[in-house]
């Protein structure tokens, strides 16, 4: 029998089933999902309008290649401009979070012509080519992708960032930065590290690529996470939520990026069936006001959480949220999935990343807090 190629270390959990924030295992057994499938649910599980809007293209026609009209790239595009509150960007069309980014790259490299990349301790921006060259983790990192064209600065140091510009900055194509760092452990930009990104690739004619794969989509309850804090970028990049589980990625380019016929391209990016599930997901969003849901039962529950003893740091906005446990406490989000039947995300040391659907309700909160805390008490 051909055997999968074993690269990811698996929960003996099998989920047939889910619905809103709720998923179902081979056993029936019910799970609260504040995990979204890695960040992916985001207007929850088999949402009806979804179903029905990915049925009702699948019937009509699920693909064609970019060579033709697809009418539903430019409502897509219309829509998202209108939901991020911005509409004078263009959309390229891609399949996933390191795709958007590898293009992001590439395409800020055509247009300033240079090739020096910056990019920050512990950041995470996917596994292909430049997006893995550009992701501080030299275990995923081949030779082959090993690249003195990216240098990585201590994140939130705004004075590396100023010596790195003053000694050459003429070389810098981009910077990219993730308004909130996922990977690297829930750790918020600061506003003012936002703007001397933004003064000073402006000043050096480099490009601010904003990589809103997991902070964006209205995660932090704003359309993208760079926004709130203070700025806009060149270029932002996104994924995860954009489908709530189809895969769909995207960049969103500013007006100064000239494109010509070839200058980018996939073969799967922007299909109709892509196109329908990323449209739904964006219309649930509007007609249900989610980013305000997200705004609302977010900061409820850092504030609930940062009342809780034995938690070392609450950090995050809105539904992206990380906890600092101590190491004694290493075992708390086994319990949680194994015990309390809570699926949650985690990151390196010991942090417990909640990353749950934008619909997430207040009860859906205080359940897990109520759970939480018994379960911190035990230990
Ligand atoms: C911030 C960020 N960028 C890029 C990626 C890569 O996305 P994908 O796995 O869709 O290629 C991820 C995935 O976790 C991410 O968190």
């Amino acid at each position: 029998m051909m055997k999968l190629y074993d690269v990811y270390p698996l929960n003996p959990i099998e989920i047939v089933k889910g619905l809103g924030s709720r998923v179902y295992d081979s056993t029936g057994q019910e799970y609260l999902d504040l995990y979204g499938g890695h960040a992916v649910i985001s207007i929850g599980h088999t949402h009806p309008h979804y179903v029905a809007r990915l049925t009702d293209q699948l019937n009509k026609i699920g693909f064609y290649s970019n060579s033709i009209e697809i009418p539903l790239q430019q409502q897509l595009a219309a829509l998202l401009g209108e939901v991020a509150g911005m509409d004078n960007y263009q959309l390229f069309l891609c399949n996933s979070g390191a795709e958007a980014n590898e293009n992001a790259l590439k395409l800020a490299s055509f247009y300033n012509g240079k090739k020096k990349v910056i990019a920050f301790d512990k950041a995470f921006h996917g596994r292909t080519s430049l997006a893995v060259s550009a992701t501080d983790n030299p275990k995923i990192v081949a030779p082959v992708n090993q690249t003195e064209n990216i240098v990585f600065l201590p994140f939130n140091d705004e004075q590396a960032l100023e010596q790195a510009f003053a000694s050459y900055g003429d070389e810098v194509t981009a910077v990219i930065i993730e308004g909130i760092q996922g990977v690297g452990g829930i750790k918020v930009a600061t506003d003012s590290f936002l703007a001397k990104i933004r003064s000073l690739t402006t000043q050096y004619d480099a490009v601010f690529i904003a990589d809103e794969v997991q902070c964006g989509y209205g995660r932090t309850g704003a359309f993208y996470a760079v926004n709130d804090g203070g700025v806009s970028a060149d270029i932002y990049t996104m994924a995860k939520g954009m489908g709530n589980g189809f895969p769909i990625g995207a960049i969103a380019i500013g007006e100064q990026f000239k494109p010509w016929h070839g200058q980018l391209g996939t073969t799967f990016g922007g299909n109709h069936l892509a196109c329908a599930a990323a449209l739904s997901v964006l219309e649930v969003m509007k007609q249900d006001n989610l980013m305000a849901n997200t705004a609302q039962v977010g900061n409820y529950l850092i504030n609930e959480l940062k009342k809780l003893d034995k938690i070392q740091e609450v950090r995050g906005k809105g539904l992206m949220i990380g906890i600092d446990l101590a190491p004694e406490l290493k075992e708390v989000r086994k319990e949680l999935l194994v015990k309390d039947h809570i699926f949650t995300g985690n990151a390196s040391p010991n942090v417990i990343r909640l990353l749950p659907a934008l619909n997430l309700t207040q009860a859906d909160a205080d359940l897990f807090l109520d759970k939480f805390n018994n379960r911190l008490q035990q230990f």
